[in-house]
């Protein structure tokens, strides 16, 4: 099996990286703008609201459309997010065409890669860019990436893709802050068996990609379940991947030469769905939402069951929640949860699920198994009023007799995505008016989160301040 080969007589012409365009023009339209997030709370919610697309799961196919080497195809359900717009200019820096149509439709054509050094100030700003590096190595026999940047949630090594790309054959060295890989044999990525200690959602992600195109049968046992993995797994069976045992703990992979591009809809966003969920436990009201998948949602329909809020299946794809006769005349019991990889509780929802048992009663204890240092939230909800004491990689939440007796608003700010969903959802519950700061940090994986939450009946507005104006205010 030999990498592909480009036009260039030179093995692979290295381009110096693409200036990138949607991202940079995103980040300098808000570079000079200070995006605050202001809620009013103590209102009620009401209604029916949509769910937008999978962020982790349209990341994980566009880095997997590299492996696609003919034809241009759209992808639907692509949530309009800063994220997603980031790793489209990833994909454009490596000289992949990209057009975002709106609407959730992106169409890709990665035939015309030129390039295996993506633009690194991309990659930097988010986890998912460097999910390329499976698919560029696997079908060019080399690549050359920038170390992730994400979230500050915890250290996030990165130790388990490249012990697995190893175990396909290639050669890895770290240098400069880069990941520069090769096929050992000069031309392309061999099968091969690989265990993870951990199941890490993005090294299943990168190394299944990358086994798609390696020459014979690899077997990646322990890897993670996550449904935005079996979607990933789904898209690449789509182009013409053999791929058996997605949503398992093992997957097999029958290497093939060359896949092609071919149209896929991204699921749905059960982390948006679980966090619109809580806006409606939080403010004890009753909505609906869709379209969700149920089956991706039953650790969190379980907790708020537990909680004492009634939710029903209103159609194959719809949720009603309604925390508004909750038994206890209103009052929602607390209850533990430890985060877990899936179907274990989610962590991308621990910090919503702690706002939200700040506001019921009794004692609850939230333990965060996943990730080192994903409690930033918890002074932030201190501020508010909330009687939280950290210990560990636990927190212990001391409820409100009534929902809201002393938690009241004042400004709190975003420290990251979930973290800052949650300051949001518990500006709802409390009384008078909190305002949020590092929205950036919640536009990275919410579409028009407060669009949404408006049209439920919330009382919130987006400020924007540009650096000029407020020097003019000084003046
Ligand atoms: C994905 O991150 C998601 N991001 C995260 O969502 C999510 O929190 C996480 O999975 C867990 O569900 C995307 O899909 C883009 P991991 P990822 O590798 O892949 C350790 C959000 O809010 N680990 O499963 O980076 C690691 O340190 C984001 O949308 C290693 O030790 O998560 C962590 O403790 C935040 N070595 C644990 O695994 C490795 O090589 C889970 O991380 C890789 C990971």
């Amino acid at each position: 099996m030999k990498g592909e080969r480009l036009s260039s007589p030179l093995r692979l012409r290295r381009l110096p990286p693409r200036p990138i365009s949607a991202a940079s023009a995103d980040a300098a339209a808000n570079a000079d703008a200070d995006h605050r997030l202001v809620v009013s709370g103590g209102g009620r919610l009401a209604g029916h609201v949509g769910v937008s697309g999978s962020k982790n799961a349209a990341l994980a196919v566009l880095a997997g459309a590299l492996c696609c080497s003919s034809g241009a195809f759209a992808l639907r359900g692509v949530p309009d997010l800063s994220d997603t717009r980031t790793m489209a200019a990833v994909l454009r820096s490596l000289g992949a065409r990209v057009e975002e149509h709106g609407g959730g439709e992106v169409v890709v054509d990665a035939g015309a890669v030129t390039s295996v050094e993506p633009d690194s100030e991309a990659i930097g700003r988010i986890r998912a860019g460097f999910f390329v590096l499976g698919p560029l190595v696997a079908r060019f026999g080399e690549a050359e990436v920038a170390l992730p940047g994400g979230c500050r949630i915890g250290a996030r090594p990165i130790d388990l893709y490249l012990r697995g790309l190893a175990a396909l054959g290639a050669v890895v060295q770290l240098r400069h802050g880069k990941v520069r890989v090769e096929a050992a044999n000069g031309k392309g990525l061999v099968g091969g068996q690989f265990h993870l200690d951990y199941p890490s959602v993005g090294a299943t992600e990168t190394l299944m990609t990358a086994a798609s195109l390696a020459d014979g049968v690899t077997i990646l046992s322990n890897v993670a379940r996550e449904p935005e993995v079996a979607d990933l797994a789904k898209f690449l069976v789509t182009c013409g991947a053999q791929i058996e045992g997605a949503g398992t703990s093992t997957l097999v992979i029958n290497g093939k030469k060359r896949l092609h591009g071919a149209e896929f809809t991204i699921i749905p966003d059960r982390i948006e769905a679980g966090t619109l969920m809580v806006a409606a436990a939080i403010t004890r009201s009753c909505i609906s939402l869709s379209p969700v998948i149920p089956g991706h949602l039953t650790s969190i329909m379980d907790k708020l069951s537990a909680a004492g809020c009634k939710i029903i299946q209103k159609g194959r794809h719809i949720l009603e929640v309604s925390a508004l006769s909750s038994p206890n005349n209103g009052d929602l019991q607390g209850f533990y949860l430890k985060t877990l990889p899936y179907p274990g509780f989610p962590t991308d929802l621990q910090p919503q699920f702690m706002a939200l048992l700040t506001t019921c009663s009794g004692l609850s204890v939230v333990e965060e198994s996943v990730f080192e240092n994903r409690m930033h939230h918890v002074k932030e909800l201190q501020k508010l009023g909330a009687r939280i004491r950290l210990s560990g990689s636990s927190a212990f939440i001391q409820g409100k007799r009534h929902r809201s007796a002393a938690l009241s608003g004042c400004p709190v700010e975003a420290a990251d995505l979930r973290g800052g969903a949650a300051l949001v959802l518990a500006g709802m519950a409390v009384e008078g008016v909190t305002e949020i700061s590092g929205v950036s940090h919640i536009d990275r994986g919410y579409e028009n989160f407060e669009a949404k939450l408006l049209s439920l009946g919330a009382n919130i507005e987006r400020k924007v301040e540009h650096q000029q104006q407020l020097m003019t205010g000084i003046a």
